[in-house]
């Protein structure tokens, strides 16, 4: 225990659904223990710029079904420069706010260790949809962002299948190929490239061309961004394959909507979790969900964790 009597939540890096339940968890989960609950806006430009405000209990309840994050985000790559985070940390002492939980992706999480190690304690909760934090099995807003991409690729199909059609679908994800690989399962994509599978273009193309020869009336290839162009390979798939081919990229429609079920009850025990934590006197920490059962991790360590393969690799081998 400690006698910690303010603390400040932020959200930083790119929105993900589920990220006002978060909010909302630590508010609620803060007050109920008997602290003060601030709101800081814009991620890390927020608390450089002591741009807070102190939550009450039930205020963020309407915004339980709502996307995006009511305390706004950003990415601030100047705070990797200590006199810019000392500014926010000045600012957080001044304010009497001793310890912070940050809700983001890695890029947030490499944030609060640093503040960690200048004096205000910090805890982060893994919100991103690209499901790339290891030490946690999922992160808030993947459950969401995926439910999109099922729900757009089956619209695609809808369509295709009325003619004869490829689609190339790009997902998001950064370097991790999660929301690719569990769309693709989840709709029957006869590719599924990420980098983990890796892109060998010539091998890509003789599978569509083939199942165009036996008279597939619809091709879909989930593609994991930054693997390659889709509309130059669409043009080139067109020309060699037959098919009348569409580059399609869900780009941020996947990072909007109203969160699952899911990411809501997810995010609602990680944000009771960090308030925890921070009143078990822990700093440093990151939440993860692991097995089902809520655990934490120092930052760093966190950061250093390997990913391993996913198991599903071996799924798709088996479906296509
Ligand atoms: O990390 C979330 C994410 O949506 C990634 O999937 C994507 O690569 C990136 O953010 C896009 O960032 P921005 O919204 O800054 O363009």
């Amino acid at each position: 225990m400690n006698n910690i009597k303010k603390i400040g939540v932020l959200t930083s890096g790119g929105d993900a659904p589920g990220m006002n339940m978060a909010i909302r968890a630590v508010v609620n989960a803060g007050i109920n223990a008997g602290l003060e609950v601030y709101g800081i806006y814009e991620g890390y430009k927020g608390l450089v710029e002591g741009n807070y405000k102190k939550l009450t209990m039930g205020e963020l309840n309407e915004k339980i079904p709502y996307g995006g994050t009511t305390l706004y985000s950003a990415r601030l790559p100047e705070f990797i420069d200590i006199e810019v985070r000392q500014k926010g940390v000045d600012n957080l002492k001044k304010a009497g706010i001793e310890a912070i939980v940050v809700i983001g992706g890695d890029g947030s999480y490499r944030g609060a260790k640093a503040l960690s190690n200048m004096g205000i304690k910090c805890i982060g909760i893994p919100g991103t949809i690209d499901n790339d934090i290891v030490s946690t099995d999922y992160t808030i807003g993947f459950d969401t962002a995926l439910n999109t991409a099922v729900e757009a690729i089956d619209r695609l199909r809808d369509t295709s299948n009325s003619h004869i059609r490829c689609n190339i679908v790009e997902l998001m994800g950064r370097l991790c190929g999660d929301l690719t690989l569990h769309a693709g399962i989840s709709t029957g994509c006869n590719i599924i490239i990420t980098k983990e599978t890796g892109f060998d273009k010539e091998k890509v193309i003789a599978k569509i061309k083939k199942l165009h020869d036996k008279g597939e009336r619809y091709v879909t290839v989930a593609i994991a961004e930054k693997i390659t162009d889709i509309h130059k390979l669409a043009k080139e798939v067109q020309v060699e394959t037959g098919y009348k081919t569409n580059p399609i990229v869900l780009g941020h429609i996947q990072r909007g909507g109203s969160p699952s079920a899911a990411d809501r009850v997810l995010a609602s025990s990680m944000g009771v979790y960090a308030v925890k934590l921070i009143l078990d006197g822990e700093e440093g920490r990151c939440v993860g969900i692991v097995n089902n059962k809520m655990t934490h991790y120092d930052i760093n360590e966190a950061l250093n964790l390997k990913k391993e393969i996913n198991p599903l690799y071996k799924v798709i081998k088996e479906l296509n």
